[in-house]
C-alpha cells in the first residue's frame, strides 16, 4: 500500500515522535509500506512522520547509488556520538519537493537502533550513510533540513516553501534520490 508523502507545512513533520514499544505485525506492515512508498517516489530514505506516522522509525535503501547497500530499517534510533569532522552536501527531501540546499553535517556518527526482530545494534557509520541517517533522524525530532540553513538562505526559499504549504508544488518522483 502506498502512503501519501506529507509535505512542508504539515504539523506531523514538526512533532517529536513516540518510541515503538512492541515490534509487531502492524510495525512490519508499516515498514513494508514505507519501502513501497519510498521506491514509488524514487527516494533513498523515508522517515515515519513523512507518511503521517509519529513513531520512531525510518527506512533507507542506498542501493541506487551504492551496489553494496540494501534495505535498512532503523527502529527507535538514537545518535549517541558525533565525530569532529564535518562535510557539505546538497540535500533534498521528499517532503520539501524541488528544494535542494547544501547542508553541513558531521561525517561520522555512532548510532544505536533496533531492527525488525527487535535486536539492538550499535554501529559507527560515516560518509553518505551517516548523512542520510542524520537527515532521517532529524525527521523523528520534528527537524527538517531547511532548519540547518542560514537565515539568508531560508529567506530566499520563503516563496517556494509557501507554495509547497499551499499545495502548489507537490511530490513527484525525481532522479535526485531525495531523503
Ligand atoms: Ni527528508
Amino acid at each position: 500500500m502506498l502512503y501519501e508523502i506529507q509535505t512542508y507545512g504539515k504539523k506531523v513533520l514538526r512533532r517529536k515522535t513516540e518510541e515503538i514499544s512492541i515490534i509487531d505485525d502492524t510495525i512490519r506492515e508499516i515498514v513494508s509500506n514505507m519501502f513501497e512508498s519510498m521506491y514509488a517516489a524514487e527516494g533513498i530514505g523515508l522517515a515515519a512522520p513523512q507518511v503521517d506516522k509519529s513513531i520512531r522509525l525510518f527506512v533507507i535503501d542506498l542501493s541506487p547509488i551504492d551496489e553494496s547497500e540494501s534495505k535498512r530499517v532503523f527502529i527507535n534510533p538514537k545518535i549517541v556520538a558525533y565525530g569532529d569532522e564535518t562535510d557539505e552536501y546538497e540535500e533534498g527531501c521528499l517532503s520539501i519537493p524541488t528544494v535542494r540546499e547544501i547542508v553541513t553535517r558531521p561525517t561520522t556518527i555512532r548510532i544505536i537502533y533496533q531492527d525488525l526482530k527487535g535486536d539492538t545494534f550499535e554501529e559507527e557509520v560515516d560518509d553518505f550513510l551517516a548523512r542520510v541517517i542524520q537527515h532521517e533522524h532529524d525527521h523523528l525530532e520534528g527537524i527538517l533540513f531547511v532548519d540547518h540553513l542560514s537565515k539568508l538562505k531560508l529567506s530566499l526559499l520563503k516563496k517556494t516553501l509557501k507554495k509547497i504549504e499551499k499545495g502548489e508544488i507537490g511530490v513527484e518522483a525525481s532522479e535526485n534520490f531525495e531523503l
